[in-house]
């Protein structure tokens, strides 16, 4: 049982894959774990709910307007109780509806309404699987942090062949575990996480500031809550929501941004996200500069902010895994291996923002440290984050 959610909530979709969902039922029950189904409509269409409830040995969910069901179980409850929620299969019209916020049935009901991490097994025809809309749903899927497996290539009930075969059942549960697994990878672990751009203030309505806009930071600190770890935020201004679980603090400039992480140690791994100003205006007026009518601009004189990162770096109370990022636009790992000593960092973080990685949901990373530099393909942010925190988790064990 280690590593396996105790309860699985099991949301079937209308597809000719669906009686496969019953081989994962029974195999779900095999670990000793609970698993109670949740059928779409059209998904009664190709398993019967007798059928499921009698390998699950639970009550099976079909439809919002149960009355019975609602008084003995309401749906929310229902979408919170598990510790893990599987839409198996995941058909293109179910990840629509999942990708669009809609709850217009039991099953997206529980799916906006569930608090819990969520997997899904895809299973349609491969052009379904290869349309753009399907692609741009999946996409805005694992950006909220869905898991949403690759589907098996081969011969499909419809003739045709390439990918969008479900995944075999066995695939299905070695996912479970690996999520599952990654779920408690860091629990008693305390990470701080700097995230987004810092402020600096020139007069009460000016300031420098630059293109950041948190969204790598902020989802490494939902995948290190998601993994366990008690997560403390400091974040720069930006209009992000927290993850859940993450504790936040905000902060404006750069000084106040070291504070703050001085403040929330000691911690465990801090993981220095923060596009930090380098630079702050030496002596910030206290009130609006005005244009003084010569033509000539009074010069700003710049100070150098504190390095938050280097200082750590050097800290008695240093992290036991000291990590930052390198936002260059050329020479990108040279630069990152140079910032590692000089940082006194374990591990650089390298990402080319010469391209719209800035603001964009999608980043290119290289994981440099003294051992090599390990290179991941372009993902969107939250699978960055999730393949960072599983590295570190394995560094910390
Ligand atoms: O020196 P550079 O800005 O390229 O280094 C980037 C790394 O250092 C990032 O991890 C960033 O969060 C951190 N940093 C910092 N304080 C600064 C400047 C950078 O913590 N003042």
């Amino acid at each position: 049982m280690l590593h396996f959610p105790r309860r699985i909530l099991l949301v079937i979709g209308g597809g000719i894959a669906a009686y496969k969902a019953a081989e994962l039922v029974r195999l779900i029950r095999r670990e000793g774990a609970d698993v109670t189904c949740v059928l779409t409509e059209a998904g009664t269409r190709f398993v019967t709910p007798l059928t499921l409830a009698a390998l699950s040995e639970n009550p099976v969910h079909t439809t919002l307007w149960d009355l019975k069901n609602e008084v003995e179980m309401g749906h929310i409850r229902l979408s919170r109780e598990a510790d893990l929620v599987v839409v198996c299969p995941a058909t293109a019209d179910l990840m629509a509806r999942m990708a669009a916020g809609m709850a217009d049935d039991l099953a997206t009901t529980l799916l906006l309404a569930t608090d819990k991490p969520v997997m899904a097994a895809p299973a349609m025809n491969v052009r379904m699987w290869q349309h753009e809309a399907t692609i741009a749903n999946v996409a805005a899927l694992r950006a909220r942090g869905v898991t949403v497996m690759e589907p098996d290539e081969g011969a499909m009930a419809c003739g045709e062949f390439g990918p969008g075969r479900l995944p075999e059942p066995e695939a299905i549960m070695a996912a479970i575990r690996a999520r599952f697994g990654a779920a408690r990878a860091l629990a008693g672990k305390h990470v701080l996480i700097t995230a987004g751009p810092t402020h600096e203030p020139i007069d009460p309505v000016r300031y420098i500031a630059n293109r950041s806009s948190g969204k790598q930071g902020f989802a490494l600190a939902a995948a290190a809550a998601e993994a366990g770890a008690q997560v403390t935020l400091i974040a720069g201004p930006v209009a992000l929501p927290t993850p859940p679980g993450v504790c936040r603090v905000d902060v404006e400039t750069a000084r106040e941004m070291a504070e703050a992480v001085d403040a929330a140690l000691p911690c465990d791994v801090a993981i220095m996200v923060a596009a930090v100003a380098d630079w702050r205006v030496a002596d910030a007026a206290g009130q609006k500069r005005k244009k003084d009518g010569t033509g000539r601009i009074a010069p700003l004189e710049l100070v150098e902010n504190p390095d938050i990162l280097a200082g750590l770096g050097h800290a008695v109370l240093k992290p036991r895994l000291l990590i930052g990022f390198a936002a260059e636009t050329e020479h990108v790992i040279a630069h990152a291996e140079a910032k590692l000593a000089r940082k006194g960092a374990d591990w650089i973080i390298a990402n080319d923002v010469s391209g719209d990685v800035m603001g964009g949901a999608d980043n290119t990373v290289h994981i440099v440290t003294a051992a090599g530099v390990d290179s991941l393909p372009r993902m969107p942010k939250a699978e960055v984050a999730r393949a960072i925190i599983a590295k570190v988790a394995d560094a910390l064990s």
